[in-house]
């Protein structure tokens, strides 16, 4: 029997959510909250239709309401503040299906003082570290640490928490705009400076139902606005899956020696992780090591791995919520996904809203693009506009990463926002 899915969010990751939803012959309609311009379809052949409902992430009740009046199947959370503040027990309370981990579970992201102490227990490899409530203590051990560091602030920071620079007077300015000034709130009550690592990065995401854990492709995600790594950091100018330089034998090694324990390790401390596990992980001198976990799927990297999967989502998430992912068989479509993010002007910085988008239509005509929207609405006349800054992510399949790529600049070509700007080198040099 066809069924009513709930995603919960409104970026790029959360209508690639739906579009994969969509496609599942288990599933009938899609509700987004509040979801964005494009999360919005009538049903056609093989497709189930999409629709919003004006209810915000974090209204919990709001959104338990919707889930009881629309007898919905199963809830997917796509953003980590809700997971943080406890969505998913909020639902299981109600006796609501919801895939995404306990808010006790998300604080492998949350806390990143949580998730270092956790890894030094288990034994997961990770950056030496120290942790610090003490603007003096953590100041001093700036000044006298040897050896290049990284500073954290442990809360959820939007992305914006992680301070990598090579002046010491300029670490301790950030030190303090954390510690003192308050600048993430009380996201930088708790510091974590962190031994800084080097080599190339990798996020393996990851569905678990607290027991079994199945690694997706993995993908790499380009943060700096600009092109050739120059710029500020963003939430992520462009993806693409499968790395070509992460072998399966790497993959298959990365699940025995992070993944896994991960998980054995949540269960056993009687805080089962169940949801996406995602793993942000840099091939260092000494292997692999984990720079961070994230407790959701990651943006974009959803909009690069989700056209590549070849199995049902909705089966995938229902059996995590079920306890019960090793009755699937996780299927992958050969060949690569690689998207492109448009942003508007002046992104990551400020930027205007409001400002009208043209040419989706074309784009979509293309073959193998999907154009997922992240910040875009609609205005009073039903049309398009920019949103946010992250505008759009124009993703497309290629049998290798050259033709998705091709594929996605192709299709970028029709369509067109005043001041848009997009790197023009995502997954060149594969790296
Ligand atoms: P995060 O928000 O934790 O993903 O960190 C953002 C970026 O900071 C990562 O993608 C890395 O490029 C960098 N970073 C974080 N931790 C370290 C570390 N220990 N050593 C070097 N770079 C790091
Ligand atoms: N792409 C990075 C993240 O989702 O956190």
């Amino acid at each position: 029997m066809a069924q009513k899915v709930l995603v919960i969010g409104s970026g790029g990751r959360e209508h690639a959510l739906a579009w994969a939803l969509a496609r599942s012959s288990r599933v009938e309609r899609v509700y987004v909250a509040p979801g964005n311009a494009g999360t919005v379809w009538a049903s056609s052949d093989g497709l189930a239709e999409s629709r919003n409902v004006p209810v915000s992430v974090d209204d919990f009740p709001g959104l338990i309401a919707l889930a009881k009046t629309e007898n919905i199947a199963l809830t997917i959370v796509g953003p980590e503040v809700p997971l943080a503040a406890g969505i998913a027990d909020a639902f299981t309370e109600a006796g609501l299906p919801v895939f995404g981990p306990s808010k006790a579970a998300a604080q492998l992201e949350a806390s990143k003082a949580f998730a270092k102490d956790f890894m030094k227990k288990h034994g997961i490899p990770t950056g030496d570290y120290r942790t610090f409530t003490s603007f003096e203590q953590a100041d001093k051990y700036l000044s006298e640490v040897s050896g290049p560091v990284v500073l954290k602030a442990s809360g959820l920071a939007a992305g914006k928490g992680v301070i990598v620079l090579d002046n010491l007077d300029k670490l301790r300015q950030a030190l303090r705009r954390m510690m003192q000034d308050k600048v993430f709130g009380e996201a930088g009550d708790t510091v974590i400076i962190e031994e800084r690592l080097s080599g190339p990065e990798v996020s393996v995401l990851a569905f678990s139902d607290g027991k079994t854990i199945v690694p997706m492709p993995p993908a790499r995600d380009h943060k700096r606005a600009f092109d050739n790594d120059e710029g500020p950091n963003t939430g992520g100018m462009g993806c693409y899956t499968p790395v070509p330089d992460v072998s399966q034998a790497e993959i298959d090694e990365i699940k025995r020696t992070i993944l896994q324990p991960t998980i054995d390790g949540m269960r056993e401390q009687g805080t089962p992780y169940s949801g996406v596990l995602y793993a942000g992980l840099m091939r260092t001198t000494e292997g692999f090591k984990v720079i961070e976990f994230n407790c959701r799927f990651g943006d974009p990297e959803t909009q690069v791995i989700l056209p590549l999967l070849e199995s049902d989502l909705f089966d995938i998430a229902k059996a995590c919520a079920e306890e019960r992912l090793n009755e699937i068989d996780i299927r992958w479509k050969k060949g690569a996904c690689a998207t492109v993010v448009l942003a508007s002007p002046g992104y990551p910085d400020q930027y205007p809203k409001g400002l009208s988008i043209s040419g989706l239509d074309k784009a979509a005509l293309h073959k193998s693009v999907s154009v997922f929207h992240a910040g875009t609405a609609i205005d009073g006349n039903g049309l398009p506009i920019t949103g946010g800054g992250r505008v759009l992510n124009v993703s497309a399949v290629g049998s290798d990463l050259p033709e998705a790529l091709k594929r996605a600049y192709n299709a970028i070509e029709d369509i067109h926002f005043d001041g848009m700007h997009f790197r023009r080198d995502i997954g060149k040099n594969y790296a």
